[in-house]
């Protein structure tokens, strides 16, 4: 695997995406999963935040302690499954700002049709960590990168929780400079653009649809 992918190869995330794989998990084990799987990715993507000091007074003492600096990172859901990593990433970082970028993938051609964008100001600013649980064709993510990348962001990572080998070569290829953090990257896709083993529709079983 490249550099600039990140497998978080930890025992707690295979485990609970090894539940979440499984075709007969019910929705709301799949999304609590999902859930916490998110914080524990997020604690990887975030690694990078900039950091600052500033002088604090401890019962005991005064000391310069270490903070987060610049301005608040933005994390940008991919809709809709991208809103189940978005879930997580909140509980651990409350005061991110938070965009949506809303991008069907069209069955046949499988190309992205955008629907809807909506993101934070000031993007040259901040970290932005892009998320959709799944990194199929790289198409869509591709996509909603130039978008983010249109409206400013420079500094930008990409979040999933599974990935195909395509799509990172889709990614690597359109955006070299976006660093992807995955829990597992899987074997290949099938003929309609699905990630093979994976675990479905990401979107389908978090929200008990289809
Ligand atoms: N989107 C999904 O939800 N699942 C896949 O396997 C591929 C794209």
């Amino acid at each position: 695997m490249t550099a600039n992918v990140t497998i978080v190869d930890h025992p707690l995330v295979q485990h609970k995406l090894t539940i979440m794989r499984e075709k007969d998990t019910p929705t709301a084990v799949f999304r609590q999963l999902l859930r916490e799987i998110s914080h524990l990715l997020a604690y990887e993507v975030t690694r990078e935040l900039p950091m600052t000091t500033k002088p604090i007074d401890t019962p005991l003492t005064e000391m310069d302690a270490p903070t987060l600096s610049g301005r608040k990172l933005a994390l940008v859901s991919i809709l809709r499954a991208g809103n189940g990593l978005l879930d997580g990433m909140l509980d651990l970082i409350p005061s991110a700002r938070v965009g949506f970028v809303g991008l069907y993938r069209d069955e046949e051609t499988l190309q992205p049709v955008q629907y809807y964008f909506k993101v934070p100001d000031r993007l040259d600013q901040r970290m932005v960590i892009a998320v959709d649980p799944m990194l199929a064709t790289g198409n869509s993510s591709a996509a909603a990168i130039d978008l983010l990348k249109e409206a400013g962001a420079t500094n930008i990572r990409f979040l999933c929780l599974l990935a195909a080998p395509e799509g990172i070569a889709r990614m690597q290829e359109a955006h070299p400079d976006v660093p992807i953090v995955t829990a597992a990257v899987d074997e290949k896709l099938n003929e309609k653009g699905y990630i093979v083993p994976g675990l479905g529709d990401a979107g389908d079983r978090m929200y008990g649809t289809k």
